[in-house]
C-alpha cells in the first residue's frame, strides 16, 4: 500500500470487542505537575498505617468484595491462526513531531515516556478479540487507594503490552474519592481486571499479600509469572513479553529485571540490577520494584511481602532478599523498559515516614540481621553461554493472545550502527510506520554502544525493536523469530545484511511456508569476502526469496552474472539521502568555511575525501594522486581526508615519506560534514567499486562535482544511466567526472589526476557539473520518493511454487553452502586448478 493510501481516521476505531479500555487518545507528553497530585497507596502510610498480626491476615481474605467482571464472551476459544483485524479499525499513526528514546543517560529525554505524544501511540499492540484468557501468562498485582489520574498511564502501557495475556489483580484498599472509584470501574471493565476491594484500609503490603493469594487461589496452575506494579509507574511495550521470554530461555532464573528510568522529581537511568547483586545487595534494593519473577519461586520459598517488620518501608527489599535466601535469583534485560515515576520529597516523606531521611541506615541493618547468610551465600547466576548449543524448538512457550493485524511488516537486520546500510533500514522504518504499518524489528547481533546507535530513532516508529543477545540465548533465536510472525500476523519479512537470517532461511521457511521472505542488498563484498557477501547468499538461498531487491541496477546484475537464475525476481530500489539537509555553499560560504575550518585562503583548492581508510575506498592512491598534481599544477591544493580505518597508518607513513603534509590532512570521522563539503571544492573517491555509496550522495546535494570511478553502481548515481540501465546522459549532464580505472597504482593517479586538474582549471565546468550533481539528488535521490519504489517491489514479492519441498530449478543451499565453504578453505585439494601445473 503506497503511504497517500493511508487514511487513519481515529474516529472509526471501533473498540475491541470485550476489550472495552481505550488507549489514552491523547498521550499526556508533558511531565505530570507532581504539585496537583493526589494521594495513592504509595503516600498512605503517613496517615498511620496499622499493623496487621499474620493471624488476621488470613481473615482479610475472607472480608474482601470481589469485582469479577471478566466477560464470558472474552473465554471464547481461540480462533483459526490468521485471522487478521483490519488495521483501518485499528490504526497505526505514529507522531508528526517524534523524539528518540535514548539509552544513554546523558541522552535520555525524560519526558519522552512511553505515553508521551512524541512516541508511537499504545495502539501498536491489540488484545486478540478471540483470545482464551482463562489462562494468563503473567498476573500483575496492584495495591492502590484513591488512585490518581496518572494510573491511566499505567493502564495504557499494560494494556498496550505485545504480552496481551495477562491479569491485573487490583486490590482497592479502600479508595473513597468518587473520581478514584470511577477510574477503578472504568478499568474494571477490561476482561483481564480484577478489582479486589479492602473494606478498610489495610496497607501496601498487606494488599499485595491479598492479591497474590487471590491468584493463587483462583488459577491452578497460578500464571507463571508475577509482577507488582505500582499505581503510577508505567512499562515500555514489550517489557513483559521479552521478560518473560528472558526467562524462558534461561529457566535456572526466577526473576527478569530490566534497566529502569527514574522520572519525575528527579530523573535518573538505573544501570544497576539484579546482575549487581553479590557485591552489592547489602547496600540498597536495586532490584526493580517492577521485575517479574515467577510463582514457582513464591511456591518453593513461601516468600510474601513483609508488612510486620517492615512497616516504615523496605519490605520489597525484603522480598527479593527472602527470594535470595532461597537460593532463587535471576537476571537483567540491559534495556530499559520501565518508568519509575518519583514522587516530590514531601510525597516521600509521606509515604516513607522517615526511612529515607535519616532510617535508611536502620532499615541496611534490619535487612542484613534478616538475611545474615546471603552475605556467604548470595545465588550468583550468570547467563550460561551459548557455546554449548541447545536443541533448537520451534513452539512458543506461551500463547501471547495478541491480535493480528494486515499491516504487519519485520525487518531482520544485524544491528543498528550510525552506518548508510543502517540509516536506510531507518528510513524504511519510518516509511513503512508513516503508512499505518505496524514494524516489527529484530536485530541478531548485539554490539554496545555502537550497535544499538539507531535504536533510539527506529523507536520513534515503532515500540517492537527487539535486540536478541539482550535477553535470549541462542538456540531460541529461531523460536523467537517464529513467535515474532506468528504472534502479529506477519506476512512479510523484509532482511538484509544479516548472515544468520540467510543460513537460517530453510528453516524458517519450513516452518513459515507462506511468509513471504525478502532481501534488500547493498553490494557485494570487494575483498572476496564470502565470495562476495550477501549478495552471494541471495544467490544460494535464492529458493526460499520471494523476492530480492538490490539497491543499485549494477547489484542485479552482479547478482544474475553471478548465479541467479531469474531477473525478474529481482527488483532495484535505491536508498537515497535526506536532500533537504544539505544545500549548495554560496561562494562566501565557502570562503568563510575555508578560513574557519580549514584555516586556507579562499584560492586554495579544497579535495574532500570521505570514506572507510581501507582497501576497496583505494585510499593509499590519494598520496599518489596528490603527487602527480604536484608535478602538473601551480595552483595551491589541499585534500581533506574524511574518515577512519585499517589504512590509517599505511597512509600517514606514504604522507610523510613524500613530504605531503602540506597537501593532504587526515581529519577522521565527524558525524556533520555539512561544513566540509561547504568548505570543498569538488569531491574525491577512487574507489575499487561502490553500491550506491551515501557519501557520494551527500556530496552530490551539497552542489560539489565528483570524481570517482566508472565501476560499481557509481555511474548510474552521477546520472549516467537511467533506471532500466541505460545509457541517459553525456559527460556534460552528469554530476561529475567517471575515471576509466586500471586498479593499478602507475596508471591511476595520472587519470584521476587528469579529472582533478580538468575542474581546478575551469570553474565554468564545476559550476554546471555540481549544478547537475544537486538537481539528480532532487530528481532521484531523496530518499522518500527512492525508497517508496519498496511497496511497489515488495507487492511483487511471490514465493516459488516448490519452495519449501524444492525446486530441482533452483540449487539446494545446503548442498552449496557445502561445496562454498570447501571451496573457500581447502580449494587447492579439491578444485581441478589447484593441481595444474
Ligand atoms: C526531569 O526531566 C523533566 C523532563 O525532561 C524535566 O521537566 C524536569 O525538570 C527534570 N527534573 C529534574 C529534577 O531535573
Ligand atoms: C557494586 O558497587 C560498586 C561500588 O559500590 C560499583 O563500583 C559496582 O559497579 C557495583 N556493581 C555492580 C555490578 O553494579
Amino acid at each position: 500500500m503506497h503511504p497517500a493510501d493511508m487514511s487513519l481516521n481515529r474516529d472509526s476505531q471501533e473498540p475491541a470487542h470485550g476489550a472495552p479500555w481505550e488507549p489514552l487518545d491523547q498521550p499526556i507528553d508533558r511531565p505530570p505537575d507532581l504539585r496537583s497530585r493526589t494521594l495513592t497507596s504509595r503516600t498512605r502510610t503517613a496517615r498511620g498505617r496499622r499493623r496487621i498480626p499474620v493471624f488476621l491476615l488470613c481473615a482479610v481474605v475472607g472480608l474482601v468484595v470481589l469485582v469479577w467482571s471478566r466477560s464470558s464472551a472474552a473465554r471464547k476459544p481461540r480462533g483459526a491462526k490468521g485471522t487478521l483485524l483490519s488495521s483501518s479499525s485499528y490504526p497505526f499513526t505514529p507522531p508528526d513531531d517524534p523524539l528518540p528514546v535514548h539509552h544513554l543517560e546523558s541522552l535520555m529525554l525524560y519526558h519522552n515516556t512511553p505515553v508521551a505524544r512524541s512516541r508511537p501511540p499504545p495502539t501498536q499492540f491489540l488484545l486478540d478479540p478471540r483470545a482464551d484468557l482463562s489462562k494468563p501468562v503473567v498476573a500483575l498485582i496492584t495495591a492502590t487507594n484513591n488512585p490518581r489520574d496518572v494510573m491511566r498511564e499505567t493502564a495504557t502501557t499494560l494494556f498496550g503490552q505485545s504480552l496481551q495475556n495477562f491479569v491485573w489483580v487490583i486490590v482497592d484498599d479502600h479508595t473513597t474519592e468518587p473520581g478514584s472509584r470511577d477510574l477503578l470501574d472504568e478499568l474494571a471493565r477490561d476482561p483481564r481486571v480484577v478489582v479486589v476491594k479492602n473494606e478498610r484500609d489495610m496497607g501496601l503490603a498487606v494488599s499485595r499479600n491479598v492479591a497474590l493469594d487471590w491468584v493463587f487461589e483462583h488459577y491452578d496452575p497460578p500464571p507463571k509469572y508475577l509482577v507488582s506494579l505500582d499505581d503510577d509507574d508505567l512499562f515500555e511495550y514489550t517489557a513483559l513479553e521479552k521478560t518473560c521470554w528472558m526467562l524462558e530461555s534461561n529457566p535456572e532464573w526466577d526473576i527478569g529485571g530490566f534497566r529502569y528510568v527514574k522520572w519525575g522529581a528527579s530523573n535518573e537511568t538505573v544501570v544497576t540490577g539484579l546482575h549487581s547483586g553479590r557485591s552489592n545487595w547489602s547496600k540498597g534494593n536495586f532490584v526493580p520494584n517492577a521485575a517479574v519473577y515467577t510463582s514457582r519461586a513464591l511456591q518453593l520459598s513461601g516468600c510474601r511481602y513483609n508488612e510486620e517488620e517492615f512497616h516504615d518501608g523496605g519490605e520489597d527489599w525484603d522480598f527479593w532478599m527472602c527470594l535470595a535466601d532461597a537460593g532463587l535469583w535471576g537476571g537483567t534485560i540491559l534495556e530499559p523498559l520501565y518508568w519509575y515515576r518519583v514522587n516530590d520529597p514531601t510525597f516521600r516523606t509521606k509515604r516513607w515516614g522517615n526511612t529515607f531521611v535519616d532510617g535508611f541506615e536502620q532499615l541496611k541493618r534490619h535487612i542484613w540481621r534478616k538475611h545474615p547468610t546471603l552475605d556467604k551465600a548470595f545465588p550468583v547466576m550468570k547467563p550460561k553461554r551459548n557455546i554449548q548449543l541447545e536443541p533448537v524448538a520451534w513452539e512458543p512457550p506461551f500463547e501471547q493472545a495478541l491480535a493480528r493485524t494486515d499491516k504487519q511488516i519485520m525487518f531482520i537486520l544485524p544491528w543498528l550502527y550510525m552506518g548508510g546500510a543502517d540509516i536506510g533500514a531507518l528510513h524504511m522504518i519510518q516509511l513503512y510506520a508513516l503508512a499505518g504499518y505496524r514494524v516489527t524489528v529484530v536485530c541478531t547481533l548485539s554490539k554496545v554502544p555502537e550497535g544499538i546507535e539507531l535504536r533510539p530513532f527506529a523507536l520513534q516508529y515503532t515500540h517492537d525493536i527487539h535486540i536478541l543477545p539482550t535477553f535470549l540465548r541462542m538456540h531460541d533465536f529461531p523460536r523467537y523469530i517464529k513467535h515474532l510472525v506468528d504472534s502479529r500476523g506477519i506476512r512479510q519479512v523484509i532482511l538484509s545484511n544479516s548472515q544468520l537470517a540467510y543460513e537460517m532461511l530453510p528453516a524458517l521457511v519450513e516452518q513459515m511456508p507462506d511468509v513471504e521472505w525478502i532481501d534488500y542488498l547493498h553490494n557485494e563484498a570487494y575483498d572476496g569476502w564470502k565470495s562476495g557477501g550477501y549478495p552471494r547468499y541471495s544467490i544460494i538461498m535464492q529458493r526460499y526469496l520471494a523476492r530480492s531487491i538490490t539497491c543499485s541496477h549494477y547489484l542485479r546484475g552482479w547478482l544474475v552474472d553471478n548465479g541467479h537464475l531469474d531477473a525478474n525476481r529481482i527488483g532495484v530500489v535505491k536508498l537515497g539521502i535526506e536532500a533537504s539537509e544539505f544545500k549548495p555553499a554560496t561562494p562566501a560560504a565557502r570562503n568563510a568555511a575555508k578560513a574557519t575550518l580549514l584555516s586556507v585562503e579562499p584560492e586554495t583548492f579544497v579535495i574532500v575525501v570521505v570514506g572507510r581508510l581501507d582497501p576497496q575506498k583505494r585510499s593509499t592512491l590519494i598520496p599518489l594522486i596528490v603527487e602527480e598534481l604536484i608535478r602538473r599544477t601551480e595552483t595551491d591544493f589541499l585534500v581533506v581526508m574524511l574518515g577512519e580505518g585499517p589504512m590509517r597508518r599505511q597512509l600517514e607513513a606514504a604522507i610523510a615519506a613524500a613530504s605531503l603534509g602540506d597537501f593532504v590532512r587526515l581529519l577522521g570521522t565527524h558525524n556533520d560534514l555539512s561544513g566540509y563539503y561547504a568548505a570543498a571544492d569538488m569531491f574525491l573517491l577512487p574507489s575499487m567499486s561502490e553500491g550506491i555509496s551515501i557519501a557520494v550522495a551527500e556530496a552530490m546535494a551539497s552542489g560539489l562535482p565528483i570524481v570517482t570511478a566508472r565501476a560499481g553502481a557509481l555511474p548510474e548515481q552521477l546520472g549516467e544511466l537511467d533506471a532500466a540501465g541505460n545509457k541517459v546522459h553525456d559527460a556534460n549532464e552528469l554530476g561529475g567526472i567517471l575515471v576509466d580505472h586500471e586498479l593499478d597504482t602507475v596508471h591511476d593517479p595520472v587519470h584521476y589526476a587528469d579529472a582533478v586538474e580538468k575542474l581546478m582549471l575551469d570553474p565554468g565546468l564545476r559550476a554546471r557539473l555540481g549544478r547537475n550533481a544537486r538537481r539528480l539528488v532532487e530528481d532521484g535521490f531523496d530518499w522518500r520518493t527512492t525508497l517508496s519504489g519498496l511497496f511497489v517491489e515488495t507487492a511483487r514479492a511471490k514465493n516459488l511454487l516448490g519452495h519449501v519441498t524444492g525446486d530441482t530449478r533452483y540449487p539446494l543451499p545446503a548442498a552449496y553452502l557445502s561445496t562454498q565453504m570447501v571451496l573457500a578453505e581447502m580449494w587447492k585439494e579439491t578444485d581441478m586448478r589447484g593441481y595444474y601445473p
